[in-house]
Formats: structure tokens, C-alpha cells, sequence
């Protein structure tokens, strides 16, 4: 039975590359897409995910709204990665299909109640600034505790891309993350922390991407292609990370993801460590039984230290193919 998951997501090129593989993969059931701001503002967030469930014959998943600010921050974005339109500025045609009227957090309610009612817990995995996610810890705790299972792409134990400390998704909301965190120790909720460890390790050739583009004209072979042609120039590589889509890749193949269960923190205050994911590695007991700050709350994260990089980036181009 397919594993029915939620994908929360700043859409963004890694976001799109994430959503083809939750859509066409037949070991899962997109069930809803939340968007939150992040990458690009909400609206272009909203019309970018649209775009690329429709190019997947997806149309039918509900897309909710939700947060367009940070709990705190002013919100920042990532344009200068994603492109002005934040997703590679395909210059592709205004999507067909409208948001769902729910907010994004309602949706994800009910969507997370009704597959705990038929036995299936959903698998939530955000992709974005967590913003969305605290605001249904705090608002509907009832339906938080009704997860299956987090698998988070955000921040990273030795490896940062926002600041010298901090992980993009995280740094543009700490509260967020901190708030989530918490919770799934207080609901018992099990997560997976993908962060940039490994989010770099799945990349995407040139080559692999003329294979992509030769399948299809405006569906999911001809979106990769771009998209991946869009970052390789945009970062002057011959490759690219398919990034977010790696978490996704995780629920089908987790053998090819290396985790280790750590505590995890999030710097709230420091001034040049704001959003950075203190992941707590040390293995002697007497440091950890003699540390003044204690252990972090969250001591049951997954964090994922080591990747397959081509066998994800192999299982995301094959599953494109085998769409056709
Ligand atoms: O730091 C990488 C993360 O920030 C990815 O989720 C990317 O899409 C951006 O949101
Ligand atoms: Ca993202």
C-alpha cells in the first residue's frame, strides 16, 4: 500500500524536484502540498507548486496557503538561487488549477486526521521554513500528535549555506524549527532531520537532464530538464543537487541514507549563530552528564550524516522515465 505523505514546501527548484518524485513514484500517495513563504514569497510559492503538480497530472492533490511571514523574522528569500519567478524562470504558462480554499494549516489537519482514522498516518515532510508546522502544533495539538512520522529537510550538522552557522529553512524561521521539535518529543512523533550533509550528494548531469527532456514536452521530463539546466548555469556547475527531493527519495529507499539518532537544539539568540542546529555528536557520558546546558529536549532526532548520492539521483531520474 502506498505510504501517504504530505509535502510542505517553499517552491523553489529543489521543491519542484521533490514534488515530481511525490507524485510519481508509485510507493507513495501525495495526499496535499502546503506552501509557506520561503524561497520565493507565497504567491509565486502557490502558483509555482501548481505548475508543477499539473505538469505531473497531479492537479487533483489540494495545494493549501499558508504563512507568507516567519513567526519573528522579516521574511528574506532565495531568488538569487531559484531564479525571479522561484522556480528557473521557465517562463512556462499561468497554471489552470486554483488553491484550496482551506488554509494551509486546516489542510493540514484534516488531511493528517483522516489518514490517522483509516489506520494510515501520514508522513509530513517539509521542505521549507517550518512556519506552517508550529502553527498546527500550536493551534490543533490534537491533529499534530496524529503524524506518522516528520522527515524534515533543514539544517545540518557540520554544513551551513545561509550564514557561516545556519541552514536556509531553519535560519529563515528558528522559532519554527525549535517549536516543532519540541513538540514531537511532547507527541511523540519520530523525525528525520535530511539537512545539508547529504543535501548535496544527489546531483543531476547535463547529460541526465538532455535524457529528461527528450521524454516529453510540458510534463515532468521537460520541468526536470529545466529546472536542472536552470541551477547547473545558475551555480556555473556541469551538475546539480536535486536537494529537497533527496528527503522524499529517503521514505522509498532509506537504505540509501546513512542516520544516527542525536539530540538536536536550535540556537534562538547568538548573534552570528541564529538558526544554526546544534547536533549533538559527543559519545562520552561524563561530558554530556557534566554539561551545565544539559541535553536537548529533541534527543531523538534521526539525523542523516551520510548519502548515496547517485543511487537517489538515479531513483529520481528513473522514476521520471518510468512515468512515460
Ligand atoms: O537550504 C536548502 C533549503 O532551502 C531547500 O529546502 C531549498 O529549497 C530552500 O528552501
Ligand atoms: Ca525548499
Amino acid at each position: 500500500m502506498a505510504l501517504p505523505v504530505i509535502l510542505d514546501v517553499d517552491t523553489g527548484v529543489d521543491d519542484a524536484c521533490a514534488l515530481i518524485l511525490a507524485t510519481l513514484h508509485p510507493d507513495l500517495d501525495l495526499r496535499a502540498v502546503t506552501c509557506v513563504g520561503g524561497n520565493a514569497p507565497l504567491p509565486d510559492v502557490v502558483r509555482n507548486t501548481l505548475t508543477v503538480l499539473e505538469a505531473c497530472g497531479a492537479s487533483a492533490v489540494p495545494v493549501g496557503a499558508g504563512a507568507s511571514h516567519p513567526l519573528l523574522e522579516r521574511p528574506v528569500d532565495a531568488r538569487h538561487v531559484h531564479g525571479d519567478d522561484g522556480m528557473a524562470d521557465l517562463g512556462w504558462p499561468a497554471p489552470r488549477g486554483a488553491v484550496d480554499p482551506r488554509h494551509a494549516v486546516d489542510l493540514l489537519r484534516e488531511t493528517i486526521d483522516v489518514a490517522a482514522a483509516e489506520g494510515t498516518p501520514v508522513t509530513l515532510v517539509p521542505l521549507a521554513p517550518m512556519t506552517n508546522i508550529a502553527l498546527l502544533a500550536r493551534m490543533y495539538p490534537e491533529s499534530f500528535a496524529r503524524i506518522g512520522r516528520i522527515v524534515f529537510m533543514g539544517g545540518g550538522a557540520m554544513v551551513s549555506n545561509a550564514t557561516a552557522s545556519a541552514e536556509f529553512n531553519v535560519f529563515h524561521d528558528p522559532e519554527a524549527t525549535a517549536i516543532v521539535l519540541d513538540a514531537s518529543v511532547d507527541h511523540d512523533v519520530s523525525v528525520t532531520m535530511y539537512g545539508l550533509d547529504v543535501f548535496y550528494g544527489p546531483q543531476i548531469t547535463l547529460a541526465d537532464a538532455d535524457e529528461l527532456a527528450a521524454l516529453d514536452d510540458r510534463g515532468p521530463g521537460a520541468l526536470g530538464a529545466g529546472l536542472m539546466r536552470f541551477m547547473s548555469k545558475r551555480l556555473t556547475s556541469d551538475s546539480a543537487t536535486i536537494g529537497d527531493a533527496g528527503a522524499v527519495a529517503l521514505l522509498i529507499d532509506p537504505g540509501a541514507v546513512r542516520t544516527e539518532r542525536l539530540p538536536v537544539r536550535v540556537e534562538l539568540s547568538g548573534t552570528w549563530t541564529r538558526g544554526r542546529t546544534i547536533v549533538d555528536t559527543r559519545d562520552w557520558s561524563g561530558d554530556m552528564k557534566h554539561d551545565p546546558h544539559g541535553l536537548a529536549h529533541a534527543q531523538h532526532v534521526e539525523v542523516a550524516l551520510e548519502i548515496d548520492g547517485p543511487r537517489v539521483a538515479r531513483l529520481w531520474v528513473d522514476t521520471i522515465k518510468g512515468a512515460h
